[in-house]
């Protein structure tokens, strides 16, 4: 099929940045075309559009609706990241356009994540690094007592890969799971919770996992964080949009939710100012996936993905 009408560097479109990486194999083996930026991108949509095939994407800048409305020979998008509710699935599925990411790769460094947050966030490992570095230890002053965080009960809301690779780190540290998936996973021993409420309200602390994207928005709600609790805490490594953040900062404000550990927020790179203000959080750049080993692999399955779709127009790890 390939060799009928093969797709030429051209037709190949970066969306946003991307990991360097990839942009550099981008350009220098493909000189792929490079969407440019919001001034400029009516006008080079408009002449070039209707020619490009393959959109290659990050998972925090996907091919939204407007944009794939504009690609309207799109044949495949390739997306960088586990995530990719950036991108309208909705209207690529139901136009026949493949996606893949990049599963399985990346699951250790988010887990591993998970669970320096999920250590931080309970030991206040930070806050008491800010205050040795402020002098107030010196000064003597006592920090605080943290929170136990070991022998926890811990609910994961959303038990795929990442999940489940941060329920096996805490059984290291002796915590009981709990968890709550969409529907209850046949091989798991774990004890199940029928929504994310029950969840909250059986366990200490819950670990947001799920998958972003309309079907897992605002899941986190504020009778769920209600049922976490004064004592309890919420860890989130999976999307922003999954809590609703103006409820989750109240909550902390109010101290009916003891503190919170985050990689990711509903607006980012912008982080709310009045989380920048509490010490009961810890803050995170969106960093889960973010190590050089990772990375490359990372790299290497996106361009594995493109590779495979040039020569036969299938993808290695398509979603659906
Ligand atoms: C992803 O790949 O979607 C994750 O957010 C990595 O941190």
């Amino acid at each position: 099929m390939s060799n009928e009408n093969p797709i030429t560097g051209d037709q190949i479109l970066r969306v946003g940045p991307v990991n360097p990486a990839v942009a550099a194999i981008l350009n220098d083996e493909f000189q792929a075309a490079v969407l440019p930026g919001a001034d400029d991108r009516d006008a080079w949509l408009e002449e070039h559009g209707a020619g490009i095939r393959v959109a290659v994407c990050s998972g925090k800048i996907g091919v939204d609706t407007k944009l794939l409305e504009k690609l309207p020979y799109l044949e495949a998008i390739v997306n960088f990241g586990v995530g990719y509710d950036a991108t309208d699935v909705a209207q690529a599925k139901e136009r026949g356009i493949p996606l893949s990411n990049t599963p399985d790769v990346l699951t250790d460094c988010v887990a591993d994540t998970a669970l320096g947050l999920y250590l931080d966030t309970l030991r206040r490992l930070s806050a008491a690094e800010r205050f040795v570095r402020a002098g107030t230890w010196a000064s003597g002053q006592n920090f605080p007592l943290a929170t136990k965080a070991s022998g926890r009960k811990v609910g994961i809301l959303g038990l795929g890969r990442i999940g489940q690779a941060i329920a096996d780190r805490l059984e290291g540290f002796g915590c009981e799971i709990h968890y709550h998936s969409r529907n209850p996973k046949q091989d798991v021993q774990y004890p199940y919770h029928a929504s994310a409420r029950d969840l909250a309200a059986a366990t200490e602390v819950l670990i947001v996992a799920a998958a972003g994207g309309p079907d897992s928005a605002g899941l986190v709600n504020a009778d769920v964080i209600e049922a976490v609790g004064p004592e309890g805490f919420i860890i989130n490594i999976a999307r922003g949009s999954v809590i609703d953040e103006p409820a989750l900062i109240r909550a902390l404000q109010e101290g009916t939710l003891a503190g919170a550990g985050l990689d990711v927020f509903a607006n980012e790179p912008e982080v709310p100012a009045e989380l920048l203000e509490l010490d009961s959080v810890v803050l995170l750049p969106h960093l889960g996936s973010g190590t050089v080993e990772t990375r490359a692999d990372m790299t290497a399955v996106t361009i594995g993905n493109l590779r495979s779709f040039l020569k036969d127009r299938t993808l290695l790890t398509p979603i659906y």
